[in-house]
């Protein structure tokens, strides 16, 4: 008898193309932290908090309530891809440079939210800033540094290019 309640899917994750066995209702959070990527958090686990952004296909995604089955044949990218080549991302960079993290935890999330925003529209405004990041709370900053960060980090991009 063929089992239903598990599959197979392919998907690149952070760069490298990976076939995983899954159960059907598994989420992406739990499967990309059994792989030892624990940089997005579990939190609310309701789409609130943003704590668990990664992106999918380049665009932010709440991994706790996206299904891992819904990565076959596309891009997940994580924070830890993002200095892989061991250099910070620019976004990682701004951040340290404007203080705009304190305790750290909801900081993979908004980077990874900023990054897709960045590449989505390399000279956002302030206001787009705040509306891209409206999923994501921070308990610590009180978001003002974090905003000039992601400002900061698209003009040193546009800068490079
Ligand atoms: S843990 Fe996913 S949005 Fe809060
Ligand atoms: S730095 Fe602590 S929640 Fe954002």
């Amino acid at each position: 008898m063929s089992d239903t309640t598990t599959t197979a899917v392919t998907g690149r994750i952070n760069g490298r193309e990976q076939t995983l066995q899954i159960d059907n209702a598994d989420l992406l959070l739990d499967v990309l932290r059994d792989l030892g990527l624990r940089g997005a958090k579990p939190s609310c686990e309701m789409e609130v908090c943003g704590a668990c952004t990664v992106q999918l296909d380049g665009l932010p995604v709440s991994a706790c309530t996206t299904l891992a089955a819904e990565i076959d044949g596309r891009d997940v990218e994580t924070i830890e891809h993002l200095d892989a080549d061991g250099t910070l991302h620019p976004v990682q960079e701004a951040f340290l440079r404007h203080s705009a993290l304190q305790c750290g935890f909801c900081t993979p999330g908004m980077v990874m939210t900023a990054k897709a925003l960045l590449e989505q529209d390399p000279d956002p405004s302030r206001e787009d800033v705040v509306h891209w990041l409206e999923g994501s709370i921070c308990r610590c900053t009180g978001y003002a540094t974090i905003i000039d960060a992601v400002l900061d980090a698209a003009e040193v991009m546009r800068r490079a290019r």
